[in-house]
């Protein structure tokens, strides 16, 4: 279905009403095991999903399906504790409806951060990678359908999905962090299922660093309604195949729960910045 005008409207406002004169700068997307980040917001003001007209709830694991409102690093964020993913039954439109209602309220920047497998294979599990562009050539667009003049052009340019700008503030906060920092291409697979060895010698061929099951779709509806974009994947596990060993769920919340000091960290440092 086609979401109009009227339900991101009215989705932001009955969100406004719960803020009052609160306007939210940076959004930030927080993805499997990394929610905590939003628990260390500053006077919160937290909303289910389930509240907001329009919303869908976020059913994945290690997501708590709220956005928190408030401080964080001295910048007024509003938090995605959970996103929607296309592999819970939603289309390309419902997962990134949540960004372009954040748009509305105010956001002009959007963080967003993920667990992904690891396809390069010169580096390792635990890695962080600043993501650099993206490849989702081979499922449909969240712009699919009736554009809305108000958001964007009918076709965005994508040539710089990721904000150059926030990417070099990310490699310097990174530097001065001494975290070391990957750079790369995330490339979107649409799962549930992880992939297969031969999907993964397929993503290396086609220029994938990380591969992964979210993202990508709220990026590119980010992009087209003009929010400059950082992007920040943990590398959580290495991607099918490379390793002699099955990949599991557990293997992912685990990594993102032993990354969460040098993750959080960076993330808050590059938020600090901006
Ligand atoms: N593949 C896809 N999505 C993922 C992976 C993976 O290996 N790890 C975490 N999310």
């Amino acid at each position: 279905m086609d979401y109009t005008m009227e339900q991101y409207r009215a989705s932001a406002r009955a969100i406004q009403d719960r803020l009052g004169d609160f306007v939210p700068r940076a959004a930030m997307v927080l993805g499997s095991g990394l929610g905590y980040l939003g628990d260390e917001v500053e006077n919160a003001i937290a909303i289910d999903y389930k509240d907001i007209p329009h919303f869908k709830a976020s059913t994945a694991p290690g997501h708590k399906g709220r956005l928190v409102f408030g401080m964080l690093e001295g910048q007024r964020v509003a938090v995605m504790q959970g996103r929607m993913h296309h592999y819970e039954g939603y289309s390309y439109e419902e997962v990134s409806y949540a960004v372009r209602v954040l748009r509305l309220l105010g956001c002009d920047t959007l963080i967003v951060t993920n667990a992904a497998g690891c396809v390069n294979t010169d580096w390792k599990a635990g890695d962080l990678m600043l993501i650099t562009d993206q490849i989702k050539m081979f499922s449909e667009s969240p712009l699919r359908g009736e554009n809305l003049p108000e958001f964007g052009v009918r076709f965005p340019d994508a040539s710089r999905l990721y904000t150059p700008r926030l990417q070099e503030l990310a490699r310097q906060t990174a530097r001065e962090r001494h975290i070391p920092l990957r750079e790369g291409v995330y490339f979107y697979c649409y799962g549930p299922q992880y992939e297969t060895p031969a999907e993964i010698r397929a993503v290396r061929l086609l220029g994938g660093d990380a591969v992964g099951m979210s993202t990508a779709p709220e990026v590119i509806a980010a992009a087209h309604c003009g929010m400059e974009v950082l992007g920040l994947t943990l590398l959580s596990n290495m991607a099918a195949g490379i390793l002699d060993q099955p990949l599991s769920e557990q293997e992912v919340l685990d990594a993102a729960a032993a990354a969460r000091e040098k993750f959080s960290g960076l993330v808050r440092a590059c938020l600090n910045k901006m």
